[in-house]
């Protein structure tokens, strides 16, 4: 978000909006009001700076590169000898070549400029440090040993790697401080028991405001209207459009919301968790006990591109043969797709709307169910003053895009995942119709 669409949004006095349905419930409003005596406008303790999940663990291949940015600083991925992953600065400290085009071997990068090869061991001994172990003029042996990989903190856990993002990449890791643990991000912490879990994940980009794409997944009305005809749950439709009543809290690592049905027969909806700084956690029940836990992650890329990697968690549907026989990943696939295609068709024009200044303070009004939206642009506001992670990289119209056009590798920016995805349901069909009717002949 740039210094102007900051201002305009410092300038939304979102208090004052009239919501059309006031339905958060008064007993949590007036435990809300009590905490928020002390500090009104942001429990959360982390702002932007910290930890994010920034892609699969089998997105980041042995003895490959695994490009991505954060905050417009392109960085690069891989794993070394022992297989533990590595997030550096894709930069060559010898003459400032990008990493792209180059190779690991033996877990060691090595630059395609002038083959500089760099190892967390070789001749280094502090293992927290990614030094050159060989370039090629051998009259400066010592200067191999002078340069090092600027890197982030990096932790691989239940099937994510996770980068402690600061904005300044370090040579030493251990310089680093670290002030969030990432516990506070882990579903585990919340009482997820995620071991219990199977799942089914995808990879999602968009040329849109990475703040934006958060809002769309705290904003409970748009599921019946976007996703009404793609979601298959008979309750969510654009026909039933339907209020909630709302229980918010907000703590120091977190903002709940969760949605009951006016109708108490009904129960609770859903309840959503924002966890900064880029996780949303959705689910249905008590946390130990969901049948159905879906965790989305949003990765800032850069200004106006951002990555989603969305997981469904489930407890049922665990035998993988079924699964398979069944093509349940592909069809899961292809929802998942869908429902970000109806999401990118508003957040690409919403963003330029936003970048445009086109939304100004008459154009938002807050519905009740809103209200989720409003604590999370509170939080927002203070952690974009605070941190201001988008004025360590900046960009500028003459700044080369060669980083932002690699980098949209998943759909909907680039449906060809979508479409393979599609043939594969096709050519598994024919194989599973194929197979009794030869059977069958045979038998005959
Ligand atoms: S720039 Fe990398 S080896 Fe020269
Ligand atoms: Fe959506």
């Amino acid at each position: 978000m740039s210094q102007e669409e900051l201002k305009q949004f410092n300038s939304l006095n979102l208090a004052d909006s009239t919501p059309m349905n006031q339905s958060i419930d008064s007993k949590s409003e007036s435990l809300l009001s009590e905490k928020t005596a002390i500090q009104p406008s942001n429990q959360l303790e982390s702002g932007l700076l910290g930890w994010y999940a920034t892609c699969s663990s089998r997105a980041v291949k042995r003895d490959e590169l695994y490009l991505f940015s954060m905050y417009n600083e392109p960085l690069i991925l891989y794993r070394d000898k022992d297989l533990n992953v590595k997030c550096i600065k894709d930069m060559c400290p010898h003459r400032g070549a990008s990493f792209t085009g180059g190779q690991i071997k033996e877990g060691e990068l090595i630059c395609p400029y002038h083959g500089a090869r760099f190892s967390s061991k070789g001749e280094c001994t502090n293992l927290d440090r990614i030094t050159c172990s060989h370039i090629v003029d051998t009259n400066y042996d010592n200067y191999a040993k002078k340069i090092h990989l600027s890197q982030y903190p990096c932790i691989e856990k239940n099937g994510y790697i996770y980068i402690y993002y600061t904005g300044k990449a370090k040579t030493n890791l251990s310089d680093f401080e670290i002030n969030y643990p990432l516990e506070n991000s882990l579903a585990e912490s919340y009482g997820f028991k995620i071991s219990e879990y199977e799942y089914e994940e995808v990879t999602v980009d968009f040329k849109a405001d990475w703040a934006r794409i958060i809002e769309n997944h705290l904003d409970i009305l748009h599921i019946f209207w976007v996703h009404g005809d793609t979601i298959p749950d008979k309750d969510v439709s654009r026909n039933i459009i339907t209020s909630f009543n709302q229980a918010i809290t907000r703590e120091a690592r977190q903002i709940q919301s969760k949605y009951n049905h006016k109708d108490k027969s009904k129960g609770e909806f859903i309840t959503i968790k924002f966890i900064p700084p880029g996780r949303v956690i959705i689910y249905k029940g008590e946390e130990e006990s969901s049948r159905y836990v879906q965790v989305l992650d949003h990765i800032p890329l850069a200004e106006n591109r951002a990555r989603v990697i969305v997981r469904h968690y489930r407890r049922f549907m665990k035998n993988k043969l079924l699964t398979n026989l069944i093509l349940f990943k592909n069809l899961q696939h292809r929802v998942f797709y869908k429902v970000f295609s109806e999401d990118y068709m508003i957040l690409k024009t919403q963003s330029f709307n936003q970048q445009m200044g086109y939304i100004e303070k008459d154009n938002v009004k807050l519905l009740g169910e809103d209200k989720m939206v409003q604590y999370y642009w509170d939080w927002l506001q203070n952690a974009l003053i605070k941190d201001r992670p988008w004025e360590l990289h900046p960009t500028n119209a003459h700044t080369n895009t060669v980083h932002k056009d690699m980098e949209m590798l998943y759909p909907p920016e680039n449906p060809k995942l979508a479409k393979s995805n599609q043939r594969a349901i096709a050519m598994k069909l024919v194989i599973r119709l194929i197979v009794p009717l030869g059977l069958l002949l045979l038998i005959l």
